[in-house]
């Protein structure tokens, strides 16, 4: 089956889905995006992806190209015509098309929203959440408004390339001696005591739906959580680590540069609080 993507305003192949040359998210990467999971076709933490979607939008001063309501059913739509229950939502909104030149277009242009969905291996997942994944570390070179979700990822690519190359899954990213976050998920480690730490939201890391799922998911069974900056010393002695994303749900953390992290298998607590995301997820999920 040819898969459908969203597009210019309408339903197409995604094979010849095309965008014009002069849409600014092409030239200026001037647009944000969300990823968000489907699972047995409903949508994870969708509200989450919605507000952060506004918020990136409104950051960015592009409007919605949308009301909530209508993005719902294109959303749901998207996932029907590609007859997709496991899945993972891909949603583009850039400031629309104009000639290049660096300010916003004088004149009133519609923002120019994109949506894709590919399948999702929830198996998979969880048989790599089994395993443990490893990372790597590198500094953060980002600008200093990565709560943005912005499609300016140049970084971003360059740290998961240099995971890739190194055999690992992900890349932590260092700022003055502290982990920020991963190049594409929220960092985690988990102390001697069991005490969750996370580095705290503002303006240096992505503010992760699935870290705030996460969170609540601790409060519920009473894990003690700290929101603060961690050093990779610090994680490489912790107990245990894991990494949160849409795309890696829950996914325990087993070596850090080389260094293996507890006794070198996922802790306990990552894979309770994966369990748990999954149960609560699936309680709120939305479509
Ligand atoms: N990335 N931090 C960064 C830099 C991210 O790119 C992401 C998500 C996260 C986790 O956010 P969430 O829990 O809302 O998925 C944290 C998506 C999955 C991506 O770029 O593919």
């Amino acid at each position: 089956m040819a898969k459908i993507a969203y597009y210019n305003g309408q339903y197409g192949p995604h094979s010849q889905a095309m965008v014009h040359i002069d849409d600014r998210g092409y030239q200026f990467a001037d647009g944000i995006y969300e990823v968000c999971l489907v699972i047995g076709g409903r949508y994870w933490d969708m509200e989450g992806h919605l507000a952060r979607m506004e918020r990136s939008l409104g950051a960015l001063r592009i409007r919605m190209p949308m009301g909530v309501a209508a993005l719902k059913v294109v959303m749901n739509e998207v996932l029907r015509r590609n007859r997709l229950g496991d899945a993972l939502v891909y949603i583009q909104v850039t400031r629309g098309v104009a000639p290049r030149n660096h300010p916003f277009p004088a004149d009133e242009v519609a923002p120019a929203l994109i949506m894709t969905a590919r399948r999702f291996d929830l198996d998979q997942s969880d048989a790599q959440a089994a395993k443990g994944v490893g990372v790597i570390t590198a500094p953060d070179i980002r600008w200093g408004r990565v709560d943005i979700k912005s499609i300016s990822l140049l970084p971003n690519v360059l740290a998961k390339q240099a995971a890739v190359e190194a055999g690992a899954v992900e890349t932590w990213l260092v700022r003055d001696g502290k982990v920020t976050e991963g190049s594409s998920s929220n960092a985690w480690i988990v102390t001697a005591d069991g005490v969750l730490i996370t580095h705290p939201k503002g303006h240096d890391i992505l503010g992760g739906i699935t870290r705030e799922t996460a969170l609540a998911c601790a409060k519920d069974l009473q894990m003690r959580v700290e929101e603060r900056a961690f050093s990779i010393s610090e994680a490489q002695k912790a107990a245990e680590a894991f990494i949160t994303s849409a795309t890696n749900l829950v996914t325990p953390v087993v070596e850090i540069d080389g260094v293996k992290i507890g006794d070198g298998a996922p802790g306990r607590i990552a894979l309770r609080l994966r369990e748990a995301y999954k149960e609560r997820a699936r309680r709120v999920s939305g479509t």
